[in-house]
């Protein structure tokens, strides 16, 4: 009995080593080990040998067993190693490896840094202030009282009946000129808050605040700046127009619109039809934030103004829906 097991796995051993592909050895090891294999088929047979012959070849059985196994399996791992090493699904380890991917600056990033660098060459420092508001700095001390229709401008997400998500940067404007005395000229950029949502409205997104304070400021100083800046970040002599406009903390106001960058003037649905887009609101610090921070308005004047990051982008790159900023689509940011 026991020879009996033994020639089974010489044989096996013998076809074993004959075997050169994957097919054979899954095969053999059907023929040997499978359900009706020779050495199951064994091992089931043990209970009719004399009971005294039983434990041996139990014992001789099951070490054949597992020695096949074993070299099945050594067989198969070595066939597919030789496999990869020359065959036709080779490994190529002469292609050159992939990368880490880098990631970039989002381009809302990028562009507002190339405004507070503009600015920065015409000597504006960078001032910032809290995303969450008090209503007095978002409105009152703008001289925006309660119940006063220009509220209405903005759509305003309430945290509660005193503080608010601000609606836009210029609260920084109060913030800076409560802690310091004139001459200032700042830049603040920073995320705003509307309840608001279109083409060219989301309900968070940016803006870069610029107030400037000192004696004998005209609109005049307020037009050059914006000018020299709009040709910059443009690179071009883009046309821009003052619109005049009304915001309760300047006087006058005005809004600039630069031709729309799509259609060139001639109308489309970003512009929505009228050839221009409205980045930012501008005009004459009002002397009532004056009075409410403290300033002698006999002697300072000053000019505000806030623009949108995400318009100034969109005209600066082609871009034709605002929302693209926000989706996080790994495609469309690794352009910048
Ligand atoms: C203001 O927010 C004023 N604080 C601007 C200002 C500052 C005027 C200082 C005078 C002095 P307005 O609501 O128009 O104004 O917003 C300013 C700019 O933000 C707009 O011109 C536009 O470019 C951009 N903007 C406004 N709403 C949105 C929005 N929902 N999504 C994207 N950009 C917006
Ligand atoms: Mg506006």
């Amino acid at each position: 009995m026991e020879t009996h097991i033994d020639q089974i796995k010489a044989e096996a051993v013998d076809e074993l080593k004959a075997a050169d592909d994957i097919e054979q050895i899954k095969s053999l090891s059907v023929k040997y080990l499978g359900r009706k294999g020779l050495v199951t088929l064994f091992l089931r047979n043990i209970s009719q040998l004399p009971p005294d012959q039983r434990p041996a070849a139990g014992k001789q059985a099951n070490i054949v067993k597992k020695a096949l196994e074993s070299a099945f399996e050594t067989a198969l791992a070595e066939i597919s190693a030789r496999k990869t090493d020359t065959g036709s699904d080779a490994l190529d380890v002469s292609l050159p490896g992939r990368p880490a991917c880098q990631g970039t600056l989002h381009p809302i990033t990028h562009i507002t840094r190339q405004i507070c660098a503009i600015f920065g060459r015409m000597g504006f420092d960078i001032a910032e202030g809290p995303e969450i508001e008090t209503d007095y700095y978002n409105f009152e001390a703008l001289n925006i009282p309660k119940n006063h229709p220009a509220r209405d401008m903005q759509d305003t997400f309430y945290v509660s009946d005193n503080i608010v998500l601000r609606t836009h940067t210029s609260p920084i404007q109060v913030h800076v000129m409560e802690q310091n005395a004139p001459p200032i000229r700042i830049v603040a950029p920073g995320k705003v808050y509307r309840c608001d949502s279109d083409l060219t409205h989301t309900p968070m997104f940016h803006q870069v605040e610029g107030l400037l304070v000192d004696e004998k400021v005209s609109f005049g100083d307020l037009k050059g700046v914006l000018q020299a800046f709009v040709h910059e970040i443009f690179d071009e002599q883009i046309s821009l127009r003052f619109r005049p406009s009304f915001f309760p903390f300047t006087e006058p106001s005005a809004e600039v619109d630069i031709l729309c960058v799509m259609c060139r003037g001639k109308g489309c649905k970003v512009c929505s039809n009228t050839g221009w887009l409205e980045v930012l609101g501008c005009g004459m610090v009002h002397p009532a934030v004056f009075e409410n921070v403290g300033y002698d308005t006999s002697r300072f004047q000053g000019f505000a103004f806030g623009m949108g990051v995400e318009r100034l982008a969109m005209l600066k790159y082609g871009i034709n829906d605002l929302r693209m900023f926000f989706e996080s689509d790994y495609r469309f940011l690794r352009q910048f």
